[in-house]
């Protein structure tokens, strides 16, 4: 593949010129950064968090994860790490940023001549079952993008910062490289769009009809318990899976349709789609050895309520799930007090607790003052 550009080669050549941080006292940098919920799901993925397939997905506006790194010249001949998450001090979120750090000082080295001290935060509960590694990452990666410009004035350029951003997130989880702004947001490569990459994502906002961007997503709280699987783990299940290479090839076909619906504004193709994807991601987990039920009764419950009610009131809405049992309802702003209160009237017996996160989407991350 001689001659193929690669992010990671252009950020390794210049990492050179990111040593020799010079600064009298400890500065901070702050960010917050959104969850995104896939509409094509990335499911399998090759070493480096390379996904196999394209994803799309669209940011949330309230769950979202909040952090602050304060930075200074390291004291001693190691970097000091230090992580509080809500405050408290986490030694196991700790290792994993500890981690992170030595995998991404390749990209930038001043980060092994600094201590840090990372306060982080999340909008969501932990119970609420949302994925946070997406926000979590992207929030710490636009932090260091930060700090770099800041210490350098490497990353002026937006557009060069958020490409940076999205690289450095992908590499603490994949779905963390989608949180980048953007009404939708494109990861890996594909012949549909030029500037797709497996290693970055892309903002393809421009490519969405206004319907969609005022969409909502309801998130409903089926189950709070646990992961039954780490999300290493499950994209693992993909490596002997005998349906891998016909999901990988119907992902791609998906991706394709979901872009006619975005540019026509076809919320029926768009649900079509939608359903189609997270329906499959529980097809392919049920048929992993091992297998795995992610489901729970009331998720079935939900979905077929959903789709009664959609039916005999003729509304377009879709629905979505990650990994889990939790629903994401997808639902375009018109229908909004309907949903609310079929919500509220049908849905929230299925609910651990009766539990929902009322959120929307088009949310973008956001450099703050804390
Ligand atoms: C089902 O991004 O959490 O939510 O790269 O191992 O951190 P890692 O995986 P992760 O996988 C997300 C899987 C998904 C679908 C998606 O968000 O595309």
């Amino acid at each position: 593949m001689n001659g193929v550009f690669k992010f990671s080669d252009q950020y390794k050549q210049s990492a050179p010129k990111l040593y020799g941080a010079r600064m009298n006292n400890a500065k901070s940098v702050s960010w917050e950064s959104p969850a995104n919920i896939a509409l094509i799901k990335y499911w399998g993925k090759y070493e480096n968090q390379m996904p196999r397939n394209p994803s799309l997905s669209f940011n949330l506006s309230n769950s979202k994860t909040i952090t602050k790194v304060i930075y200074r010249i390291k004291e001693n001949s190691e970097s000091r790490i230090e992580y509080f998450f809500e405050n408290k001090l986490n030694e196991s979120f700790e290792a994993k940023v500890k981690n992170y750090f030595k995998n991404v000082a390749v990209y930038m080295p001043f980060i092994n001549e600094l201590d840090f001290k990372v306060f982080s935060s999340n909008t969501f509960p932990h119970s609420a079952g949302i994925a946070s590694s997406a926000s979590s990452y992207s929030a710490l990666a636009l932090c260091l993008c930060s700090i770099e410009q800041n210490l350098f004035h490497t990353l002026s350029d937006e557009k060069e910062f958020y490409r940076k951003a999205s690289f450095l997130a992908r590499l603490g989880s994949g779905s963390a490289s989608r949180s980048i702004p953007g009404e939708a947001v494109l990861w890996g490569k594909t012949s549909l769009v030029n500037e797709s990459s497996d290693e970055i994502a892309i903002n393809v906002g421009n490519q969405a009809h206004d319907i969609f961007k005022l969409y909502h997503d309801a998130i409903l709280v089926i189950d709070s318990g646990q992961k039954v699987v780490s999300s290493s783990g499950g994209h693992a299940l993909m490596q002997n899976h005998p349906f891998a290479m016909a999901r990988y090839k119907q992902a791609n076909i998906n991706l394709e349709k979901l872009f006619l619906a975005l540019r026509s504004g076809s919320e029926k193709l768009f649900a079509e789609v939608v359903e189609n994807e997270a329906m499959t991601l529980h097809a392919l987990l049920l048929s992993s050895t091992p297998a795995l039920q992610l489901m729970k009764p009331n998720t079935l419950v939900v979905i077929d309520k959903l789709i009664e009610f959609r039916k005999k009131h003729q509304l377009h809405f879709t629905f979505t799930l990650d990994a889990g049992p939790n629903v994401h309802i997808l639902y375009p702003d018109k229908i909004q007090n309907k949903m609310f209160y079929f919500i509220k009237n049908k849905l929230l017996t299925c609910c651990e607790n009766s539990y929902w996160i009322d959120d929307r989407i088009s949310g973008s991350p956001k450099q703050i003052n804390i």
